[in-house]
């Protein structure tokens, strides 16, 4: 499979002057470029020349799993900056003030770690098992998902992310960084939706679960097994929508 160069949702001038134009051409269009450029070279006629990105990350190592992974997280950083932030969600603030104190303790403590990683790397909110957010480090092209946790936040403090703009001032690049945050999608990626039954309008709430037909409360909709059905009228899953 080739793995696509991924697309920006916003033009390359739109996040000056946080971060400039010419940081997002070099970094996005070359450094990015060539991490998957690299990575669609290296695996033709190896085993992961069909799997997807998440499964040669969970897999691979040496040059295969840096390419991967470089794409991977390059990927999921573009993707979650916006030139026009909004505040953050409510459920997503609890969230943050369930596990860390508050956002603004969430956002000191991942500052602090994105100062103190040593070198190349990246910086990550992530969701354990158990729903629980913490803030880990990996080196060089390191993913959480191989620790299995889920990414929900990076920030990637390789000097190539801020030499441009900043020149060797990490700590005013993470400033700049925080204007930047998409928050509704930081949002999506860890509170849990409700759904909506479409032929009887029963609603999932994962906050209280079904624990009629087994589902404990705590447990979100994707995590359902697949032959669970609706309490209600007794449709599969691909039946629920869901809700805003
Ligand atoms: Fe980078």
């Amino acid at each position: 499979m080739n793995h696509p160069m991924p697309s920006l949702p916003y033009a390359a001038e739109a996040l000056a002057p946080h971060m400039s134009k010419e940081t997002i051409d070099f970094h996005y269009g070359k450094h990015l470029q060539t991490y998957v450029d690299n990575l669609n070279k290296l695996i033709p006629g190896t085993p992961y020349e069909k799997m997807s990105l998440e499964q040669i990350i969970r897999k691979a190592d040496g040059p295969v799993f840096n390419n991967a992974a470089q794409t991977w997280n390059h990927t999921f950083f573009f993707q979650t900056l916006t030139p026009q932030p909004t505040a953050v969600p409510e459920k997503l603030a609890e969230l943050l003030t369930r596990d860390f104190g508050s956002v603004d303790a969430f956002k000191e403590a991942f500052t602090k770690a994105a100062l103190g990683l040593f070198g190349s790397g990246w910086v990550w909110l992530v969701s354990d098992k158990q729903h629980k957010l913490s803030i880990v480090s990996t080196p060089n092209a390191g993913n959480p998902l191989t620790q299995g946790l889920k990414p929900i936040l990076v920030i990637d403090v390789w000097e190539h992310a801020y030499y441009i703009d900043y020149r060797n001032r990490r700590a005013a690049f993470i400033e700049a960084f925080w204007n930047l945050v998409d928050w509704e999608k930081v949002a999506e990626r860890c509170v849990m939706k409700r759904y909506e039954c479409t032929a009887c309008d029963y609603i999932y709430d994962p906050e209280t679960g079904s624990p009629e037909t087994g589902i404990a409360p705590g447990t979100p909709f994707e995590e359902i097994p697949d032959d669970w059905t609706c309490p209600i009228c007794g449709l599969y899953k691909d039946a629920f929508r869901p809700m805003e």
